[in-house]
């Protein structure tokens, strides 16, 4: 056996500043804060409504008469934003009860801002849970098919954009991809004096299989067919910058990226690429694979969630919507002993 050669003391020691907690954080990089969660919340039409989402262990389905609870103690635990999703007692083939004064996410934005003042409202504005074939616009038919009607669906877009403005939204997230939409959508509030309200475009958003319990969630599943037709390819990452700059001109004031674990490469890329505040979303199948796990005492659920919303973070989201905000800031404001 030959002898090992002699070697000096090694010079490079990582680890001088792993050994102690308050070293760890002198140096720590990224921080993952209450402030920059958003929680997500499905309204119900009716009364007496709360209905835990099978598939999403925690998650409910409330009626109006819920929400001031869900409001104060959203904003009781420091969270800044909620996002709306309508459940509405009517569909039809054009989803004509999304832009109705009395809709139930219009209705829904008048108790939170009552309840809980300083909590931001943003609504999410699509037509899959409004229509009665599912799908995110009217159909069109063609070819011996349906296909979404991309332009009829701007026209729709702008005027629920209009009502949500009205009774008192923050912040209009279109989600529906349809192309023009943020557009269609500035230009419609601007006419209507609320060029003041910002719009948090789903520019990036993939047809992903992640979105399974969400559908069940809002009752939003495609009565046939998929979203394949207007939802991105898991493929593509370079068309994602493109649909990003194609939002970016029409005057939009955030993007969003979705799914979030799958995509922090299209993260990374698009907070390179633009300087624009940038949203993730940590959606349903991704907090339903880890309650799942967590049941079964196969992961440790605090440790899996802020270790996954701090990648989020470091590959360049400056907001999370996620279903664990609630526990996120309870976490965050009792960090375990050390
Ligand atoms: C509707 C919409 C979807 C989600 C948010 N808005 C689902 C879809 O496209 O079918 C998914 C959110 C989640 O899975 O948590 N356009
Ligand atoms: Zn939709």
């Amino acid at each position: 056996m030959p002898s090992p050669e002699p070697r000096g003391p090694l010079v490079h020691r990582p680890r001088r500043l792993r050994g102690r907690p308050r070293l760890r954080d002198l140096v720590r990089e990224t921080t993952l804060d209450v402030q920059d969660l958003v929680y997500p919340l499905f309204v119900h039409h009716g009364e007496n409504v709360r209905r835990e989402i099978g598939s999403m262990p925690g998650q409910y389905q409330l009626s109006l008469d819920q929400l001031d609870r869900a409001a104060r103690e959203t904003a009781a635990l420091g969270v800044p934003a909620v996002i709306l999703f309508g459940i509405p007692e009517r569909k039809d083939a054009v989803g004509s009860s999304a832009w109705a004064a009395d809709g139930v996410v219009q209705r829904a934005i008048e108790i939170l801002k009552r309840a809980a003042p300083d909590l931001l409202v943003i609504t999410d504005l699509c037509f899959c849970e409004y229509t009665d074939h599912g799908h995110c616009g009217p159909l069109l038919e063609r070819g011996g098919g349906f296909e979404v009607d991309n332009d009829q669906a701007l026209e729709l877009l702008a005027r629920q954009a209009v009502s949500h403005a009205g009774a008192g939204a923050d912040v209009i997230a279109p989600s529906g991809m349809m192309d023009g939409m943020v557009g269609a959508i500035r230009h419609g509030l601007d006419a209507h004096g609320f060029d003041q309200i910002p719009i948090l475009s789903y520019a990036v958003k993939f047809a992903s299989g992640y979105y399974g319990p969400f559908r069940e969630a809002a009752g939003s599943a495609p009565g046939f067919g998929d979203r394949r037709g207007y939802q991105m390819d898991p493929a593509n990452g370079a068309e994602a910058l493109r649909e990003a700059a194609l939002d970016i001109e029409q005057g939009a004031d955030m993007l969003m990226v979705k799914p979030a674990l799958a995509y922090l490469d299209v993260v990374r890329r698009v907070k390179e690429r633009f300087e624009i505040p940038l949203a993730v979303y940590n959606v349903s199948g991704e907090y339903a694979m880890v309650k799942a796990a967590a049941a079964q005492g196969w992961i440790d659920e605090r440790t899996v969630v802020l270790e996954s919303l701090l990648g989020m973070r470091r590959a360049g989201a400056d907001v999370i919507l996620t279903y664990h905000a609630l526990d996120v800031a309870r976490w965050l404001a009792h960090p375990p002993c050390p």
